[in-house]
């Protein structure tokens, strides 16, 4: 029986859609957009040299170069690595295909491992004994902000004579023990991508480790071409066309500084900070953490992500439905949710089980883990600017569709 509360009408006309997610550009951002747009310099110049600058200061003085996605930058840090035909990645398959494709792109062959269930990103456990005599390099995920063990992963690394490049995509703020991801490590790749945790709309940043690979990253990211003096240039090897703009550098100038406030208000939607006192306060709207804890929500058994509150930033809240109590698919649930005027997303289906990696062999039962997983996460709304009475509603609503749904 649905609490009073969660009994209460779902769907109310005056409050507006709520997507999974949604940028804050400021009102300073976009008129210096305009400004650039204004200048007469709208494509890679003086706007995308500050915003390298920047990102060098924030990952503690690394060489950093930007790009126009967090895509190129992955399979440029493989190119720079030497990975190539009859060589292999290793992997997880719950992640955007991106991270994958970018090593079918070099030639290479990505080898999955299962992800840990408990953190639904790749399983350290297992990665030694994926290593081949061809392995050249492993390409960890940080899913929704989570950050991969890099002490245990840089570990294997170090051992087994592997690069590393990090898909750190979703985890652009997070730390691993106090350091922060991007200011340690081999290569690591950040997305800019609309929905992350700051954004220039489309675009992404690679860290490396010196003068010689950020030469080599300017090479891969303009068609391979040095320019020297007024009149010099050459070219040594194939690049794409993957340089990013001033207008977007511009509005990635404008989110950094805010980083700090976005990841602050994150954190607070998914836990309370002051759990204990709301929690004697019913009346209070509760962070995700607080709402999912109420027993008769607790009961439904939903899998929650694991409450990381030092090293994520929280870039998603991704619940795992339980499949084995419910007479509703994810896609059934996500209707409902719809229906209430709640977006929810899916990242990721299962990488291997898509047509394209099933023609290269792989099938159900590879990896059960990122196939349950696969199935049944769901992203339910976490941004900035939304409330705790966002949060309420999202978590009263799902409790009602999950519970109607509930398998006798
Ligand atoms: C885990 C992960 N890897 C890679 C990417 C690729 O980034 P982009 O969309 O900027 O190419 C994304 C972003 O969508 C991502 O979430």
């Amino acid at each position: 029986m649905p609490s009073p509360a969660e009994a209460k009408p779902q769907a109310r006309p005056a409050e507006p859609f709520l997507p999974f997610t949604r940028p804050f550009i400021d009102d300073e951002t976009v008129a210096g957009v305009a400004e650039v747009l204004r200048s007469g310099w709208i494509t890679s110049g003086p706007q995308v040299k500050a915003f390298e600058a920047r990102l060098s200061e924030f990952f503690g003085g690394r060489p950093v170069r930007a790009f126009n996605s967090g895509t190129c930058t992955m399979e440029i840090a493989l190119r720079i690595a030497g990975v190539g035909p009859g060589e292999e990645v290793i992997t997880t398959p719950l992640t955007w295909v991106a991270s994958s494709n970018v090593i079918l792109e070099t030639g290479a062959k990505p080898v999955f491992v299962d992800i840990d269930p408990a953190t639904r990103t790749i399983d350290l456990d297992r990665v030694e004994a994926a290593v081949t005599p061809r392995t050249r390099a492993i390409l960890p995920v940080d899913l929704a902000g989570l950050p991969v063990d890099r002490d245990r992963l840089n570990a294997i690394a170090r051992e087994r004579g592997l690069r590393v490049v990090e898909d750190a995509a979703q985890s652009f703020g997070s730390t691993w023990k106090g350091r922060r991801i991007g200011a340690f490590g081999d290569f690591v790749s950040f997305s800019f991508h609309a929905n992350k945790n700051i954004t220039t709309c489309e675009g992404g940043c690679l860290v490396v480790n010196d003068e010689r690979e950020a030469r080599l990253a300017e090479q891969y990211r303009l068609q391979g071409v040095v320019r020297t003096g007024y009149d010099g240039m050459e070219v040594e090897l194939v690049g794409g066309k993957f340089n990013m703009t001033d207008v977007a550098a511009r509005i990635g100038l404008g989110q950094l500084p805010r980083l700090g406030e976005f990841l602050a208000r994150r954190r607070e939607l998914a836990r309370a900070y002051f759990a204990e006192f709301l929690a004697k306060r019913r009346d209070l709207a509760r962070a995700y953490f607080e709402e999912f804890d109420r027993p008769e929500v607790r009961s439904l058994g939903v899998g929650l992500p694991p409450a990381d509150f030092t090293g994520s930033n929280w870039h998603m809240f991704q619940v795992v439905l339980p499949e084995e109590r419910l007479g509703i698919r994810r896609s059934g649930v996500m209707e409902e949710m719809h229906s209430a005027g709640i977006g929810t997303g899916v990242h990721y289906p299962a990488i291997h089980l898509f047509a394209l990696y099933r023609r290269m062999g792989w099938k159900e039962g590879d990896f059960p883990n990122a196939e349950y997983a696969g199935r049944n996460i769901l992203t339910l709304p976490l941004f900035p600017a939304m409330a705790r009475a966002d949060v309420s509603r999202v978590v009263r609503n799902l409790a009602l569709i999950l519970r109607k749904h509930r398998k006798p």
